[in-house]
């Protein structure tokens, strides 16, 4: 199964991936975890895209949709992936088709998570991660069972996005809104679009998100 996971920026697709990646052995592909990656490691793409990133802009189709290919290469013959912030435009969407096409497969659902602006800037200006392992806290919705441990590896050492700024965060918003939820109307013409509302607990969310896959 392939599934795209369309929302907001703080809409809980990173969280929500993470968990389906575990419950259905699904390979994640985040393109926002890809150019953060490039970033940190000074490349060339990350260079380009850093810039634009801390602006709370889209990064250009043709890098993003260069990096998803190279990543759907890498994993041939898996049950399927989970594409968590691609695609973000029209032009990125129809792209998607290409490669599906390509690999005689299709994108079979696109689970669209639902959230006001206002509680998305709450959440994000709360969110970090452990900078170990990457798994994602909150400082109201979801804290390390032990303070200031990671759960998951133990670690003491945790990290904030630089785009988690309010300012920025209201830039990141204006472009999804302009350039991504378009993209409802593209996948609801090929009837693969079901609704989850986000601003239900995250365990509920989860439970809307196997209902809405496990339905005909
Ligand atoms: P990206 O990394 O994709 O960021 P985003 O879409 O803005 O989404 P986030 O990662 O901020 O949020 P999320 O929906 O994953 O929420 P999360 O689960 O973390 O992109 C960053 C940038 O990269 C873009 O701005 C752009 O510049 C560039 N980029 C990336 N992909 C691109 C593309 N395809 N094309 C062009 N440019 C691209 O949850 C948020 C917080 O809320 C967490 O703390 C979590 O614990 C908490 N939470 C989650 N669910 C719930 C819930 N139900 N209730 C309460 N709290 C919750």
């Amino acid at each position: 199964m392939n599934l795209v996971l369309l929302g907001p920026p703080g809409a809980g697709k990173g969280t929500q991936a993470k968990r389906l990646q575990d419950l259905r052995a699904l390979v994640q592909l985040s393109t926002g975890d890809m150019l953060r990656a490039a970033v940190a490691a000074g490349t060339e793409l990350g260079r380009q895209a850093g810039a634009l990133m801390e602006r709370g802009e889209l990064v250009p189709d043709e890098l993003v949709i260069g990096l998803i290919a190279e990543r759907m290469d890498l994993n041939k013959g898996g049950k399927g992936f989970i594409l968590d912030g691609f695609p973000r435009t029209i032009g990125q969407a129809e792209a998607l088709d290409r490669l599906m096409d390509a690999r005689g497969e299709t994108v079979d659902r696109v689970i669209v998570i639902g959230v006001d602006d206002d509680a998305l800037v709450a959440r994000i200006a709360g969110r970090f991660t452990c900078a170990k392992c990457g798994e994602g806290y909150h400082d109201l919705f979801k804290r390390p069972k032990t303070a200031g441990v990671c759960d998951c590896c133990g670690s003491t050492q945790f990290a904030r996005r630089p785009d988690d700024t309010e300012k920025v965060v209201r830039a990141r918003l204006k472009a999804y809104h302009a350039q991504t939820e378009p993209l409802v109307g593209y996948y609801e013409g090929q009837g693969k679009v079901r609704a989850v509302d986000g601003m239900a607990d995250i365990e509920t969310v989860q439970k809307e998100i196997d209902q809405a896959l496990d339905a005909a």
